[in-house]
Order: structure tokens, then sequence, then C-alpha cells
């Protein structure tokens, strides 16, 4: 099969620049969609686009043979892209990417979707117009680890869900969506959320505008998730504690440790049960590796004409609870989803 001739449009941090972080690359095979492109065998990197210089050089640094332009409209080669990595901070200038792309087969699209609703209506209706297939670079979905959790290994291990503890920094809709894609792809459908206080505003959150929140959420299955917002100034986490009624499964240090926990006999009480926290059995993380599978799956979905992992309509899902959880946070009411 042909590879999927691939432009990248926005040349910054998750499209090239965490590359460059030493300390990443122990952990993460791949934590840029250039580093995935430059190996994946499905896919050719033909093009990049960014207005700034320095981005720009990058790009032809790392792969000399690219067409880069400033606008995506400049192109020389935009009719060959089959596939548009859209990598730019949410914003309309994604939508006004697509027209530049006359035979676009699928978008990559960074989280989030949009700043609102409106424009996630519009990027998703042009795409749709022309049957272009979505998946979206909520990671976790792609991540041979928590695929496996989700297809039945979570309730084996720790059976029915009692309650969780979900942390997330840096904003709600940047890192608060993807802790609750997460808890949606691993325990269900979110049916109801209630801010627990106010929004609180942080300067410097990397979305212009975002807001951190603590909150319940009331999982359609009937358990409550409680949602708490950390300072990355203090250190960084986007962690699920999950404590079901047979063992607790810790996902932690942003996917990197993932602990499980059995139910042991009491060691203070007879005739009781305790889980075993101090006695954690670590399952292999692959997050290092996720990137590569999203690309992975979205050659498979377009190579067999079936959904990608982490399509539009579970995107949109997961933003609803985020835009939900706002809404609760500005009313003091619970909101039904
Ligand atoms: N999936 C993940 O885990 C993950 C991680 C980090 C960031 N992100 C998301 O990726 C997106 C980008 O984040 P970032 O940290 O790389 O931002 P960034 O600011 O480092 O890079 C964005 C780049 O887009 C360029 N750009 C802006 N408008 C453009 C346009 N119209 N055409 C072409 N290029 C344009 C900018 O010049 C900049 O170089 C955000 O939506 C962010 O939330 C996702």
């Amino acid at each position: 099969m042909n590879p999927l001739r691939t432009c990248i449009v926005g040349f910054g941090k998750i499209a090239a620049g965490y590359a460059k972080d030493p300390v990443m690359a122990r952990h993460y095979r791949y934590t840029t969609h250039s580093q995935v492109l430059a190996a994946h065998p499905r896919f050719r990197w033909t093009a990049a686009v960014d207005p700034l210089a320095d981005a720009q050089t990058a790009a032809a640094e790392l792969s000399p043979g690219i067409v880069i332009a400033s606008d995506a409209a400049k192109l020389t080669n935009a009719a060959d892209v089959d596939v548009a990595v859209l990598a730019t901070p949410p914003g309309p200038e994604r939508t006004a990417a697509l027209a530049a792309f006359p035979n676009l087969k699928a978008v990559l699209v960074e989280k989030p979707l949009g700043r609102n609703q409106a424009e996630v209506d519009a990027f998703l209706a042009a795409c749709a117009k022309r049957g272009i297939t979505v998946q979206v670079a909520l990671w976790r979905r792609a991540d041979p680890a928590f695929r496996a959790l989700a297809a039945g290994d979570l309730s084996a291990r720790i059976g029915k869900l009692q309650t969780a503890h979900a942390l997330y920094g840096n904003g709600l809709r940047n890192n608060g969506v993807h802790l609750v894609d997460m808890i949606r792809m691993l325990c269900g459908d979110i049916a109801a959320v209630q801010a627990t206080g106010p929004a609180n505003t942080p300067a410097h959150l990397p979305i212009p505008g975002d807001i951190q929140v603590n909150a319940v959420l009331t999982l359609a299955g009937g358990a409550q998730v409680f949602m708490s917002a950390l300072d990355f100034g203090a250190y960084r986490e986007v962690g699920l504690d999950l404590w079901g009624d047979a063992g607790r499964l810790a996902i932690l240090q942003e996917g990197l440790s993932i602990a499980h926990f059995s139910r042991a006999p009491n060691r203070a009480m007879s005739g009781e049960r305790e889980i075993a926290s101090d006695a954690p059995a670590f399952l292999p993380s692959t997050v290092g590796e996720a990137f590569w599978h999203l690309y992975d799956d979205l050659a498979r979905a377009l190579d067999t004409g079936t959904q990608p992992c982490s399509p539009a309509a579970s995107a949109v899902a997961s933003e609803r609870v985020i835009d939900a959880i706002a809404e609760s946070a500005q009313t003091g009411a619970r909101k039904n989803l």
C-alpha cells in the first residue's frame, strides 16, 4: 500500500519541540508527531506549515526533503496530501487549513477540538462534508496498556468500581479533557457532573482563558469520581486511582506507572479484608509508544474503512463533559449529561 502523504500544520512543541527534551526521551520513544512520521512505514512526511521562521527552520532541519510554507494555502504539494496533522492551538485556523488540501482523506487533530461548541461544530461539519476521517490526539485511546484495561483487564483486576480519585492540572480544556477521556474510556459514560467550588483562573495556563475546577463526576454505572485540579508549578500529574470491590488500580505519573493492588486478608482485624496498598504489582506502561499507535490505528481505519480509535464523536462527548464542568462551576448546580 502507498504510504499516506502527510503534512504537519503547526510546528511547535507537540509537532517537534518536545523531542529535544532528553529527560522525556528516556521514557517516550515517540513524543511528537514528527518523530512518528519520520519512522512509520505507512506514512510519508511530505510537508509542514508554520508562520514562524524558527519553526520552518526546525522542520527543514528534521526532514530536508519536505515542502515548507508559512500558510497551508502556499504549499506547492497540497494536492498530494492525504493526511493533515493539525497541531496548531485550537481555533478557526484549523478549519481554514482544511480548504488548502483538496484530496484530504484524514486529519489527526490535536485536542481540544475547539475553544467552544461553535468552533468544534464548524470544524467537524467541514470534515463531514468532505468525508474526511477524524482521529483526535487523545492518545490514551491508542495506548496498548490502556486498551487492554478497557477491554476487560480492569474489571478482572478490580471488580466493580466503588470510587475513584482523578488528578489533572494546567487547565480543564488542556489536560482535563485527557483525564475525562481516560475516565470515559476505562469507566464508561459520565451521567452528571457537579463542580465542588468556583473555577480557579490561574495565569499562564497553556490555553488562554482556561480554568481549573474540582468536580464530582457521577458515572452511568453509579460510582463517583472525585476530580481535583493540581498546580503544575508544584509538580505534574494526570492520574486516576480506581478503587473496585476486588482491587485497586492506580495510573499515575501520567501513565508511566500503572500499579495494581490486590484485595487481601486484613492485617489488623480478623475476618475483614483490605487493599494491599503497600504491595503494588506494576503493569508494563506503553505510553512511550502511544503516539505511534495513534498513527498506526489511523492507517488501519483508512485501510479498512472503519472508525479510528479516537473518533470525533468520542472526543466531542469528552469535551461536552468539560463544558458541563465549567458550567457547573459557574452556576453551582449539578449538570446532567
Ligand atoms: N496530545 C497531547 O498530549 C498534547 C500535548 C501537548 C499539546 N497538545 C495540543 O497541541 C496543540 C498545540 O500545542 P503546542 O504545545 O505544540 O503549541 P505551540 O505553541 O508550541 O505550537 C503551535 C504552533 O502552531 C503554529 N501556528 C499557529 N497558527 C498557525 C496556522 N494558522 N498555521 C500553521 N501554524 C500555525 C505556531 O506558530 C506554533 O509554532 C494544542 O491544541 C495543545 O493542546 C496536545
